[in-house]
């Protein structure tokens, strides 16, 4: 109850701009938002997914930054990932890229935001890298899922996350099954209505569990399924009913943020588990962080403890 009231709490600081502008400049939050971020830059996420590599983590990056205002500031965005990928095969690294796509504009020009997928995934199969599409609230779902569709279409090996939690997402599934895509499952991050989306964790869960069974016996042999969750539970239980269909662990990738349950990231992978950290970087990070604080309100014990000297 609490937790459900702490949640929808810190879902609605996440939407306040007076303190989207104001709150990051606090030394005390820019200490707390360290514990899920290497730093503000790609040279420091690049430099944090090294050291991952030597235990066997692949990794994943994404600059924060949603809801753009101009294409301009989307061109510029696109631009810095298609650096990205190039400093990711310099490094020697097994790292991809995720975004969102109103970090590339889909609230002013779709076709435009198309076009930067395209390129994006073009220089993701130039490099040996993946390309990722992130899911948004539910009002962006529709065209994400247009966009994802026709980069799918030229560029196979594209991935989309796809959120347990919506009541849709299994007709989805169905229909993307036969495109062959990627799909990153995820519990689902944002404050939905009970007309659209699963409110209570047991049924989110059983949801999960449910969808990624379908996923993982239609794609049993390409790392089609990413499962994007801290949940050990759940991986486990996936991770069993894969193997009584004869799927072996390494056939799907465990998918968790950086600074999350790290002991658990390197044990999954000394157990013959692909796993892949996910490292956010950039200083556009109030909106991502609060709703990591609305995952898990005991999170907010370590922001205050951030506020000690
Ligand atoms: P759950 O919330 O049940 O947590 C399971 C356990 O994990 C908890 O008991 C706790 O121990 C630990 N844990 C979870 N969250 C934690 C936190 N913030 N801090 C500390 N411990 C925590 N969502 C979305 O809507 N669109 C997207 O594109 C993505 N992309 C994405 C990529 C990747 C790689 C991950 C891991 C997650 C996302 N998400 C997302 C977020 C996702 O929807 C979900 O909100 C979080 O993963 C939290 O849910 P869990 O599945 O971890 O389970």
């Amino acid at each position: 109850m609490l937790n459900a009231a702490l949640r929808k709490l810190f879902l609605a600081l996440s939407r306040n701009g007076f303190l989207r502008r104001r709150l990051p400049q606090l030394p005390f939050m820019r200490r707390a938002v360290g514990r899920f971020m290497p730093g503000e830059t790609a040279e420091d996420a690049l430099a944090a997914a090294l050291v991952l590599q030597r235990d066997g983590i692949a990794s994943e990056y994404t600059r924060l930054g949603e809801n753009i205002s101009d294409m301009a500031e989307a061109d510029a965005v696109a631009e810095h990932y298609v650096a990205l990928y190039g400093q990711i095969r310099e490094a020697g690294l097994d790292g991809e890229i995720s975004v969102k796509l109103t970090q590339l504009g889909l609230d002013i020009d779709e076709a435009a935001t198309l076009d930067h997928c395209l390129r994006l995934a073009a220089r993701a199969r130039e490099t040996g890298s993946g390309f990722w599409i992130d899911m948004e609230d539910s009002s962006y779902v529709d065209r994400t899922l247009r966009i994802y569709e026709r980069v799918l279409a030229e560029h196979p090996g594209t991935g989309l996350c796809l959120q347990a939690y919506l009541h849709r997402t299994a007709a989805d599934v169905e229909r993307l099954l036969p495109q062959r895509p990627r799909i990153r499952l995820v519990k689902g991050a944002y404050d939905e209505p009970a007309s659209i989306a699963l409110r209570a964790k047991r049924d989110v869960d059983a949801n999960f569990l449910a969808l990624a069974v379908t996923i993982a016996r239609a794609t049993p042999t390409g790392v089609g399924l990413g499962l994007g969750t801290h949940d050990i539970r759940l991986v486990e239980q996936v991770a069993r009913h894969a193997a009584a269909a004869g799927i072996a662990r390494d056939a799907f990738e465990v998918q968790m943020l950086f600074g999350i349950r790290a002991g658990e990231q390197r044990r999954l992978a000394t157990e013959g588990y692909r796993v892949r950290t996910l490292i956010a970087y950039g200083d556009a990070w109030y909106p991502w962080y609060m709703r990591r604080l609305a995952e898990r309100p005991a999170n907010v014990l370590f922001a205050l403890r951030a506020l000690l000297p």
